[in-house]
């Protein structure tokens, strides 16, 4: 496999991991009543949704196919 090939595999894999965070955290905060912990961990799942879209918006950069199907999924709405 390329590196280029094997770097945007991986950034997949990354995009992978970050949405499990956001459920992992997601699925804590509904399992506690605890306002602090709920606060905390709310920022917490923010910041990996701002990951999410940081990688989305790489793998945009570096594959073009990729970025052409979010222009036609953006234009279609
Ligand atoms: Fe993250």
């Amino acid at each position: 496999m390329s590196n280029f090939s094997e770097d945007l595999e991986n950034l997949r894999e990354d995009l992978k991991d970050e949405l499990m965070a956001i459920n992992n955290y997601q699925r804590h905060i509904d399992g506690t009543d605890n306002h602090d912990i709920q606060t905390a961990l709310g920022h917490i799942r923010d910041e990996e949704k701002e990951h999410f879209a940081e990688l989305v918006k790489l793998i945009r950069s570096l594959d073009p196919t990729e970025d052409e199907k979010f222009i036609k999924e953006e234009q279609e709405d």
